[in-house]
């Protein structure tokens, strides 16, 4: 568990951050890629659709730093028990699961904790190979 451990602690750190004023629902999501952590926080508006989750946040510091790969991923919710990334997030983390797969681990506000990996929770999802051929797929793609 203890590689876990800086995933955890920046989640957590994250979660803190968080902006979350209309459903008062703090997330924190930190993600490990080739050895640095990366987290993020929901960030929520005044027009509801604009919110950008924990998760998606954390993905764009990752890409902002360089990196394309998702080896680990860390949630923490203030729910009772264990809650996974919704749809949205499941497609973006979809695009950096380069080498297959990766774990997720979610946190409730008990500390209460449950792994899975991803391709349980995102079977058959659409990703990068499936453009493969197609018109649009550039030289920055992974
Ligand atoms: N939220 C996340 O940050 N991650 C998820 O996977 C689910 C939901 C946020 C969005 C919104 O700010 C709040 O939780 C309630 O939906």
């Amino acid at each position: 568990m203890s590689a876990w451990k800086p995933l955890i602690e920046a989640a957590t750190e994250a979660q803190d951050a968080a902006y979350a004023p209309y459903s008062n629902y703090k997330v924190g999501a930190a993600l490990l890629s080739e050895g640095q952590v990366y987290s993020g926080c929901n960030v929520e508006n005044a027009s509801y659709g604009a919110t950008v989750c924990a998760e998606r946040h954390a993905v764009a510091a990752m890409v902002r730093a360089g990196k394309r790969k998702i080896d680990k991923v860390v949630v923490i919710t203030p729910s009772s028990t264990p809650k996974w990334p919704c749809g949205l997030c499941r497609q973006v983390l979809a695009e950096f699961a380069l080498e297959g797969d990766f774990e997720i681990l979610s946190i409730s506000a008990d500390g209460q904790q449950r792994r899975f990996t991803f391709s349980s929770l995102h079977p058959e999802s659409f990703g990068p190979e499936d453009l493969d051929g197609f018109v649009g797929r550039g030289d920055s793609a992974p």
